[in-house]
């Protein structure tokens, strides 16, 4: 089989591997399609921290189950599948409070442990979920990009009284958008980019106000509409955000951060213990492959407004120059395996 096999940072080869045999409790599967997502660019350029090489890189990928290995019902051939990248001990503390999202002993598929973007892969079991038969390829390969909306959004409980602003109209701000609007049905989603056709990608997921604070500073729009928010998502990440969000913040707002950045961020306790603002963090997805699932049967999602383009796997280098280079015109591109 092939596989796209990071060697190193910035060495990205197509090799040729022996078919894997699934192990106990494990399905083989036959990939039809996976999605680039930044994180792979960042394994690729040497950026992620918890990246080992050589790796084959890719956790969110779709495909058919077409081998079983012992204690595995063989029944579960031929199943189509979407397949959850986080692999956790089930009995640590964050297990055992329902967060396998941030097990102490971690793997995810694409970073720690080889993954999707190759034409078969070897997966734990119960990672692979079995998606009804309603739900087209393109929508089951960008079930992972919005278990991680599910799981910004699980962490804050939003309502019809809620007016979201979402920092970042990229897939995470997309997915993010829709499912406040879609699924939670908030007053408002106000969304804050800075680049054009992100924020026309926004409108056309659902958003009711855009701001492209290149132009025009946020602050300064959000205080003469008389606005305030009282739910902050940060797709966008920057270290800088924090502060503004909450200077922006409605009294007894929820902030929710999913930024990596090692750099500090600056607050002063008065500007959040002052409006009594509290702040969640997100990381990966909790168990939240069914929620998305079920969100898609019932049509209250649509990921193909996410999807510009779509590359056979063997075209990789161009698909990440351009996912890299473009964020104009590109957001979420996905590549073909065994057509
Ligand atoms: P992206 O880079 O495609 O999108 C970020 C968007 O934010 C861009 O459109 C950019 O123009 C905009 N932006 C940057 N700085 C801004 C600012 N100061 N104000 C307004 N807009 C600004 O990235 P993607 O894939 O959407 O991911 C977003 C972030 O989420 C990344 O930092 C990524 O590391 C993080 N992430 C976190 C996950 C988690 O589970 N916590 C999972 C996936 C991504
Ligand atoms: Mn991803
Ligand atoms: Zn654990």
């Amino acid at each position: 089989m092939k596989s796209i096999v990071i060697k190193q940072p910035n060495q990205l080869e197509i090799e040729t591997r022996a078919l894997p045999q699934p192990g106990a409790g494990e399905v083989r599967v036959k990939v039809k399609l996976a999605g680039i997502c930044g994180s792979d660019s960042h394994i690729y350029r040497g950026h992620n921290p918890f990246a080992r090489y050589p790796r084959v890189i890719g956790h969110e990928f779709f495909g058919i189950i077409d081998a079983t290995g012992e204690g595995v019902a063989p029944s579960r051939l031929g199943e189509r599948v979407a397949v959850d990248p986080v692999i956790s001990c089930g009995h640590c503390y964050p297990c055992s409070v329902g967060k396998p999202n941030v097990c102490t002993s971690l793997v995810v598929l694409g970073v720690h442990r080889d993954g999707g973007f190759s034409e078969y892969a070897v997966v734990p079991a119960r990672n692979a979920w079995v998606v009804p038969d309603a739900i087209p390829d393109e929508h089951a390969v960008m079930i992972e990009p919005f278990t991680i909306a599910a799981n910004v959004t699980g962490q804050v409980n939003p309502g019809a009284q809620d007016i979201a602003l979402v920092y970042g109209a990229g897939p995470m701000g997309l997915t993010t958008i829709q499912v406040l609007k879609h699924v939670y049905q908030v007053k408002q989603v106000i969304v804050v980019d800075r680049i054009e056709e992100r924020l026309k990608m926004a409108q056309r997921s659902g958003a009711d106000l855009v701001i492209n604070n290149l132009q025009q500073p946020l602050a300064a729009v959000l205080e003469e509409k008389g606005i305030q928010p009282t739910l902050i998502v940060d797709a966008a990440c920057h270290p800088s955000i924090l502060q503004e969000a909450a200077l922006l913040a409605s009294p007894a707002a929820r902030i929710v951060l999913m930024g990596f950045s090692s750099e500090p961020s600056s607050l002063t306790q008065q500007s959040i213990t002052g409006k009594e603002i509290s702040i969640f963090t997100s990381r990966l997805n909790a168990m939240k492959f069914p929620v998305v699932i079920d969100w898609l049967s019932r049509g209250l999602i649509d990921p193909t407004k996410l999807i510009t383009h779509t590359f056979g796997y063997q075209h990789i280098t161009d698909a990440l120059e351009l996912f890299e280079k473009n964020q104009r015109q590109c957001c979420k591109v996905l590549l073909t395996f065994n057509p």
